[in-house]
């Protein structure tokens, strides 16, 4: 359960990386593809795998503008990432593993592009990411 100084944190580094969500998102992703190539066959159609390719940049920018946008919805986050979970369950059929993969990839991300990053903001992103995974994960049955 996210506390109300952990809710603050989360709400602060939304708040900076707001204005770079496709720069982070494509430089998670890059890392994603670079440590697990596995995740790459999720992407066929990509024409590259790095941070400067444009579909790397279009969906890094589409997945971080979702953590955002779920940054905004802590209090209902289950049914606000319903429809997301559906998705990625249902339709993408992505291995729910990924979505822990991913996770310390964004937290490093994150840690590499904040001017600060202390065990508490540290802690409160890990708590939030941990919940947004449980929530993605929740709908393969
Ligand atoms: C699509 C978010 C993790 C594979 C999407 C979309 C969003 C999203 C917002 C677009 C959905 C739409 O078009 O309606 C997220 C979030 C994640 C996450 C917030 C975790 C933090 C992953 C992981 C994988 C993955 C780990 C696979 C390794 C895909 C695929 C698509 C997709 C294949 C469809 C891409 C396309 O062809 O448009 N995701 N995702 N996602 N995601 Fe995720």
């Amino acid at each position: 359960v996210l506390s109300d100084a952990n809710k603050q944190e989360i709400h602060h580094v939304a708040e900076l990386i707001k204005a770079h969500a496709e720069a982070v998102g494509a430089d998670a992703l890059a890392r994603l593809f670079e440590l697990h190539p596995q995740t790459k066959t999720y992407f066929p159609n990509f024409s590259g795998y790095h941070a400067t390719d444009a579909p790397v940049k279009a969906h890094g920018a589409k997945v971080i503008n979702a953590v955002l946008k779920a940054a905004e919805h802590l209090d209902d986050l289950p049914k606000h990432l319903e429809k997301l979970a559906t998705k990625h369950g249902h339709e993408l059929l992505v291995d729910p593993h990924n979505f822990v993969l991913f996770s310390d990839i964004i937290v490093v991300t994150l840690a590499t592009r904040l001017p600060t990053f202390s065990p508490a903001t540290h802690r409160a992103i890990d708590k939030f990411l941990e919940e947004l995974v449980h929530q993605l994960s929740s709908k393969y049955r």
